[in-house]
């Protein structure tokens, strides 16, 4: 079997927790080498998932290797140089969520990306839930999507995302502005309230929208609220999903409720695995990335679609009621 060739630019925690994991255990990925600032963390990870070679300096690795593509795994506001470098040598690119610290960034990412033909995939793993995907084929059976609704809420009023580098909404909440798309389709109009409590920034952010289907979103995100919760719901005629798909500590599940009874499936039996990388998405988003570079297909979340989710979230901070 050919193996597709992959660089590795960065040795983090989402790369050592989900992404490297998931790829290590594909017979057709060959991770070709790494590139990591920090001494300790490159030979760690280089180490634990059998990478022959490491560099601390990217341009040196991608002229040496000669990747198929390249995994830059940071923070969003380490991201543009790399990337930019990665494109203009013409290599494919995943990259985590969210693409950038604007959508300006983001939108140039795709333009470049476009320019030199690259496959590109931001990693909006709630897409690619095995549970969430099994609920939204349920209800595509059922009938015409009339009203989504994603929730994603935390206890953590003060959080500051890379010392202030980029805002609650555009950084960790947009996971559910992205699902909101994903479950409905184009959004054609938005109205929100955006608040704050118990901090000095804005950290709650509700939002109605209509898709172009004329179906209408909801986003209810709270930065003050009890807990982790993170949830889904897709309403069509004889149809009522919630599903919460669970999180880092344990697998959840989804209710369908019709007329005729309700059905359970649980998060674990959708994914068949309670590996948090499995039943979350996480080895699903990177198999369909690699799956997408053998095929040579667009991924569905390719930069120009992740500048989309990021132009709602702007829509979302601008269309506030009464303003
Ligand atoms: N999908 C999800 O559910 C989810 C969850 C958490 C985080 N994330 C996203 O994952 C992204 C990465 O977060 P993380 O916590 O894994 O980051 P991290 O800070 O743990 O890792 C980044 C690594 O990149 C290295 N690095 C920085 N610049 C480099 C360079 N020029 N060359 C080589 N290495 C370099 C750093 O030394 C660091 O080890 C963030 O954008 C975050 O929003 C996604």
């Amino acid at each position: 079997m050919e193996k597709v060739k992959l660089a590795l630019i960065g040795a983090g925690a989402m790369a050592n927790a989900v992404h490297y994991p998931s790829l290590a255990e594909m017979p057709d990925v060959h991770l070709c080498a790494l590139c990591e600032l920090i001494d300790e963390k490159r030979q760690q990870t280089a180490q634990r998932f059998a990478i022959p070679r490491t560099y601390s300096d990217y341009r040196e690795m991608l002229a040496k290797e000669d990747p198929d593509a390249v995994y830059v795994l940071m923070p969003p506001h380490h991201l543009f140089d790399i990337v930019v470098y990665c494109l203009k040598a013409r290599k494919h690119v995943f990259i985590e969520k969210p693409p950038a610290v604007t959508t300006f960034q983001a939108e140039e990412l795709a333009r470049l990306a476009e320019r030199n033909g690259c496959l590109t995939m931001v990693g909006f793993n709630r897409r690619f839930i095995p549970l969430l995907q099994r609920v939204r084929e349920e209800q595509a059976k059922a009938g015409e999507l009339n009203l989504a609704v994603a929730a994603f809420h935390k206890a953590q009023p003060e959080a500051l995302y890379y010392d202030g580098a980029i805002d609650v909404l555009h950084c960790d909440a947009i996971h559910a502005v992205d699902a909101l798309r994903w479950m409905g389709g184009d959004v054609v109009a938005v109205a929100s309230h955006v608040g704050s409590s118990s901090s000095a920034r804005q950290n709650r952010f509700v939002a109605v929208m209509e898709f172009a289907s004329g179906a209408s979103g909801v986003l209810l995100a709270n930065w003050d609220s009890g807990a982790r919760v993170h949830t889904f719901e897709w309403h069509a005629p004889g149809f009522v999903a919630y599903a919460d798909p669970g999180g880092p500590d344990a697998p959840g599940q989804a209710v369908i409720r019709r007329p005729a009874g309700a059905q359970t499936i649980s998060a674990a039996e959708a994914a068949g695995s309670t590996e948090f990388a499995k039943f979350y998405g996480f080895y699903a988003e990177n198999r369909y990335f690699i799956d997408c570079l053998k095929r040579g297909q667009q991924p569905e979340t390719c930069f120009s679609d992740a500048a989309k989710t990021m132009a709602l979230a702007d829509a979302i901070l601008c269309n506030r009621i009464g303003r």
